[in-house]
């Protein structure tokens, strides 16, 4: 079952997958690998992460493409060479087309820093302290065409404690996104 990952920055959620992939012998338990890591930005420290982890990566930078669904049509063959049973955005900074998202309904995941269905969208961090949250959190649900919307599959909290930036929030919820998406990930691989 091949998996593929998806990135658009940093890549530590795609490297602790990769990490928990291995420790935990996925290819033995599941008959699971990750495949490929595909960037939608060329100067992604994530793509040096997935030399380093001898993965195979690939860039397919939006940039050089019209329309989104250019864009997306072009990704998916990428991504189809794979045959993939999952498709994981970790990070991955698009907004998806509808077709897109359908072609591989039920089999991709993403992982969104906040407690969905609270803060859909950017700047989670900044909002939770915004209103006051005494917690927040992550959530790793299924990719349906509403963004960040879509069945949850698992959620992490934390505490918002006096003080904190967006900066300092961000960093307790990412350290919690680590455990999570490779948790989820191995659920959903248990399932299938
Ligand atoms: C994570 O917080 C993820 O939830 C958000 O972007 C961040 C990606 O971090 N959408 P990384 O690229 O996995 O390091």
């Amino acid at each position: 079952k091949n998996i593929v990952i998806l990135i658009s920055g940093s890549g530590s959620n795609m490297a602790c997958i990769v990490q928990a992939a291995r420790r935990e012998q996925w290819h033995k338990r599941f008959d699971a690998q990750i495949a490929c890591v595909i960037s939608n930005r060329p100067n992604a420290e994530g793509l040096s992460l997935a030399d380093k982890l001898g993965l195979a990566n690939q860039v397919l930078d939006h940039q050089l493409f019209a329309s989104r669904q250019a864009f997306d049509a072009e990704l998916m063959q990428l991504i189809d060479r794979w045959q993939p049973a999952l498709v994981v955005l970790a990070g991955f900074m698009r907004i998806l087309t509808p077709d897109f998202v359908e072609h591989y309904a039920g089999r991709m995941l993403n992982i969104h820093p906040s407690l969905l269905p609270a803060f859909t969208g950017l700047h989670t961090h900044q909002r939770a302290i915004d209103a006051g949250c005494k917690v927040a959190g992550a959530t790793v649900h299924q990719v349906v065409a509403e963004l960040d919307h879509g069945p949850i599959l698992a959620q992490a909290v934390v505490p918002v404690v006096a003080g904190d930036t967006a900066q300092s929030l961000a960093a307790r919820v990412l350290s919690q996104e680590h455990l999570l998406y490779p948790k989820a990930i191995r659920e959903w691989l248990e399932r299938a």
